[in-house]
């Protein structure tokens, strides 16, 4: 029996108060709903719909190139209604697996569970873990059978008082789901078309709708303001965590983590505390993270040390560096083996060729920087002419002391020597000393100013 997702996702999310569709809102650095698509995913399903609305193309665009069917929903006219858009995309010979896409927590075995169960005609996820306010709750009769779901603010005070409810994922045979969905009208507070009417339908029609239940609260956690995103942030982080912990990576504090894309560690590394790590980031053997330091689409090679307060972006870093205090490498940064960054160094666009040193100081914008180069402090690569962005290249074994400001284009040849506070605007010959400033003088006659006054 072949199985298609649904995922719901047109609605507006009024609590988040916020332009940005609710199903937008990042968890762990990804939208809501890309955790849905991936839970979906893990069940290989034939095909996964995803019913849009509210800041439509905003969503679309956020998963361009992924293999999604997209459903409009121009006016959002309740949960019955949504599915019902999707329905010529379905295969009425097999199963339909419908998902919020503002409960990004829901786990595989319970997905699995209730596709399982779904083969039957319908089967729903239910949980009684947690206060059910706001919840469809779920109706039973004597023989414990479901009848029928009733919405919070359609419910009765004893109506209320049940503790199950339905966590807005059901699977059940597209055939008998399209024609309950026919007989479902908007008689109801809401004015909506409710998909949980079909629970009452096919329990009308004799059929045993059947409960799976929820392993744990998060799971069923759905996100309908930023209170509710911040608790499954922070329950994300705990179980991200958890698993490096497991795979022998020593946190300081592992509630004091914050990682928002891939983390991947070799052995032995080890990292302080209040460090982000965004977009996908690898870290080699031993390398030590120090504190309050952001690391997004970077690898770092084995045995490197990058120390407190460093800002790391689209970077490559070879083996053995040492990088930091307060050091920036930005977007194309990439340093060889035994680089030092100190420092207050900002590298953009840059090559850094082994054992070279920019310890204090200084900024390094597209150049390319040859082995064993000492980068002395305050030293500028003057890269941008008010137009166009322009090369230094600095050779093997140079020494540029300290305040030089390098005046791109402009090449440091091989052995060159800089005296301190140079401006070089010309390229300079191999294995020489280049000095460009004034030079000092003293004045003997002189006498300070007489006080007047
Ligand atoms: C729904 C259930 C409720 C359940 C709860 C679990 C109904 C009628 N009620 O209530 O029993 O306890 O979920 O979280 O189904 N959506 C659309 N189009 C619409 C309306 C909603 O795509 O016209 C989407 C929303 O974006 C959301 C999902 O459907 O992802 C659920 O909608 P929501 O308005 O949150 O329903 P609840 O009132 O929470
Ligand atoms: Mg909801």
């Amino acid at each position: 029996m072949s199985l298609h997702v649904v995922i719901l996702a047109a609605g507006q999310g009024k609590r988040m108060h916020s332009t940005l569709p609710k199903v937008l809102h990042p968890l762990a650095g990804r939208p809501l709903l890309a955790h849905v698509v991936d839970a979906a995913r893990r069940l290989a399903p034939r095909r996964i719909h995803v019913v849009y609305g509210h800041g439509g193309t905003q969503v679309v665009a956020a998963f361009d190139g992924e293999d999604i069917d997209w459903v409009e929903q121009t006016e959002q006219l309740g949960t019955g209604h949504a599915l019902m858009q999707a329905l010529p995309g379905l295969d009425h010979k097999g199963k339909v697996l419908v998902l919020n896409g503002d409960v990004p927590l829901v786990g595989e075995k319970t997905l699995a569970a209730l596709a399982e169960a779904g083969r039957g005609g319908l089967a729903i996820l239910s949980c009684d873990l947690i206060d059910p306010t706001g919840y469809g709750r779920v109706l039973r009769d004597s023989q414990d059978r479901v009848l029928r779901i009733v919405e919070h603010k359609d419910a009765t005070p004893d109506e209320l008082a049940i503790r199950e409810w339905y966590t807005g994922a059901l699977c059940g045979s597209v055939a008998r789901i399209a024609a309950w969905l026919a007989r479902v009208t908007n008689q109801n507070t809401q004015r909506e078309y409710y998909l949980t009417d079909v629970i009452g339908q096919a329990a009308s029609d004799g059929l045993e709708v059947i409960c799976v239940k929820a392993g744990d609260a998060w799971e069923v956690a759905g996100v309908n303001s930023k209170r509710e995103l911040a608790d499954l942030e922070r329950e994300m982080q705990r179980r991200v965590a958890q698993r490096l912990l497991e795979e022998g990576v020593t946190l300081a504090d592992p509630a004091r983590l914050d990682v928002r894309g891939e983390l991947v560690c070799a052995r032995d590394v080890s990292i302080d505390v209040n460090c982000v790590f965004e977009g996908r980031v690898t870290l080699g053997e031993r390398v030590r993270i120090g504190p309050n330091c952001v690391l997004r689409n970077v690898s770092v090679a084995a045995d490197c040390e990058v120390h407190a307060f460093s800002l790391l972006e689209d970077a490559l870093v070879g083996e053995r560096c040492r990088i930091g205090p307060y050091a920036r490498l930005r977007p194309g940064a990439r340093l060889a083996e035994e680089v030092h960054i100190g420092n207050f160094v900002e590298i953009k666009a840059s090559r850094i060729g082994a054992g070279s040193k920019a310890n204090h100081l200084s900024y390094v914008g597209d150049a390319e920087i040859g082995s064993k180069v000492n980068i002395g402090a305050g030293t500028i690569t003057c890269n941008y002419d008010g137009s166009a962005k322009h090369r230094t290249v600095i050779e093997d074994e140079c020494f540029v002391g300290s305040d030089a400001t390098l005046v791109a284009p402009v090449r440091i040849a091989r052995g060159s020597y800089i005296g301190a506070g140079s401006t070089i605007s010309k390229d300079t010959p191999a294995g020489q000393l280049t000095v460009a400033r004034a030079r000092q003088i003293s004045v003997p006659s002189w006498k300070p100013p007489k006080k007047t006054g």
